[in-house]
């Protein structure tokens, strides 16, 4: 197949892409406000958090709110603490979902917080948001929450999985079925856990009938079908792009419970968009993942490496890279088949904000190019997050052993 079906790329893709914040055009020359100035930049860079029912501990939404918490929303933004954003400064304005502010629109703030918060003319203010739903990625299509265990095909009890009030829990595996008679394409997904303060992550995979049951020792996790770690946002794909569900399947969720004292009960669920229309390109997610590494006790830099070549012509859409808590940094880089590099992503790695990182167009990926993906962990007693410095680590499921995965999204087209 020819790279030539990659052009209709930025085509397709203009439509999504924002204007960006219409904040920016006066600081200039007027005093900052928050009616025409400040308001705008929340709503775009906050407000997906910072609104009931969200990770943000407190809502930006009003000026009351905004000028309340005026202090300190300079000094978040000033460190670069708030939005949380880990990809390196040279790659801003490359990831469609970046959520981190521009120099400008720091200053704004800065200047409208020196000059104390002034409200500015009433009539320019914003009108508040109507959000859809309480699902971030809009109103659901459909939304199954999980059903039965996978392994003996028993109902849950009606309030749910019982979540120990301590002691170390094996990942749990449930299943829901779907009982669609025909596929069906999905752009949007979002997974909500039913206890919050004791589900760490939930991945959901899609088990397919016609390729029997799911076996969770197998590869078939890495092509997750949707996800929720500590800090991401849920996918939204652009127009065009779709995970496919085939007719019939079931949802299997891969759950880790980290307990916490308290008993809990949970029934995770997960709600999804279907496509309006036949999409372009499926969307596949698939990991380079390296198992065997042993970080020695203490090390402050210890560098872990994978690496997966693509036999076919694709384009890369997200980049996910995956670590546990002593995970430091994480880097992709393509080498293209013409003997050409290209980083494509440089992060700090915070195991508390795990995000993935989407391109506004996909990178062209032609056959034969190699993406490697170069870690670096700190087992020292230097990184605050480290459970135990005087042990090496391996491999393992528990947030005190590690990971190294540096999953990704790549297209396919469909004809
Ligand atoms: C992706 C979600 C997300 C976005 C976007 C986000 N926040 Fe937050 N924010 C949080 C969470 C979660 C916390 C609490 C935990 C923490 O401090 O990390 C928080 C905490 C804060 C705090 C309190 C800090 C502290 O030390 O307790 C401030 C102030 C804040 N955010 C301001 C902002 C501002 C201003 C923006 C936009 C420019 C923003 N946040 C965008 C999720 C978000």
């Amino acid at each position: 197949m020819k790279l030539s079906w990659l052009l209709p790329f930025p085509v397709l893709l203009t439509a999504m892409v924002g204007n960006g914040s219409n904040a920016e055009k006066h600081i200039e020359t007027e005093a900052v406000t928050w009616a025409r100035d400040i308001s705008p930049i929340l709503r775009e860079k906050c407000e997906t958090c910072h609104r009931p029912g969200q990770v943000g501990p407190f809502a930006l939404q009003t000026y009351e709110q905004a000028r309340g918490w005026a202090e300190m929303i300079a000094s978040v933004v000033e460190e670069g603490r708030m939005p949380p954003w880990n990809a390196a400064e040279r790659f801003h304005g490359v990831f469609e979902n970046e959520r981190s502010l521009s120099a400008k629109q720091k200053t704004t703030i800065q200047n409208w917080v020196k000059n104390g918060m002034p409200r500015g003319d009433k009539q320019d203010e914003l009108q508040p948001k109507e959000w859809a739903d309480t699902w971030s990625i809009g109103k659901p299509d459909a939304v199954f929450s999980m059903e039965k265990w996978l392994s003996n095909d028993e109902e849950l009890p009606e309030e749910g999985y019982r979540v120990a009030r301590d002691g170390v829990i094996d990942y749990e595996y449930f299943y829901a079925e779907t009982h669609f008679p025909e596929d069906r394409w999905v752009c949007g997904m979002e997974v909500r856990s039913g206890a919050p303060d004791v589900v760490h992550h939930v991945l959901v995979v899609v088990q397919d009938p016609k390729k029997g049951k799911f076996n969770p020792r197998g590869r078939g996790l890495l092509q997750f079908f949707a996800v929720a770690v500590p800090g991401d946002t849920p996918s939204l794909y652009p127009d065009g792009y779709a995970k496919l569900l085939p007719a019939g399947a079931s949802l299997v969720f891969q759950v880790h419970y980290t307990p916490n004292g308290k008993e809990r009960f949970d029934r995770s669920s997960v709600a999804l968009i279907f496509a309006d229309e036949e999409p372009v390109f499926e969307v596949v997610s698939d990991a380079a993942i390296n198992r065997r590494f042993t970080i020695p006790a203490g090390a402050k830099n210890h560098e872990v490496r994978s690496s997966h070549v693509f036999k076919e012509d694709t384009g890369i859409l997200t980049l996910f890279p995956h670590m546990h808590t002593r995970g430091k940094d994480f880097q992709f880089i393509a080498h293209y088949p013409d003997g050409t590099s290209e980083e494509l992503l440089f992060a700090d790695y915070d195991f508390n904000w795990q995000e993935s990182y989407t391109f506004a167009d996909p990178k062209p990926f032609p056959a034969g190019t190699r993406l490697d993906c170069i870690g670096h962990f700190d087992n020292s007693a230097d990184n605050p997050n480290n459970p135990d410095p005087d042990k090496p680590v391996y491999w393992g499921d528990q947030t005190f052993e590690e990971m190294f995965v540096g999953y990704y999204d790549y297209v396919v087209p469909l004809d």
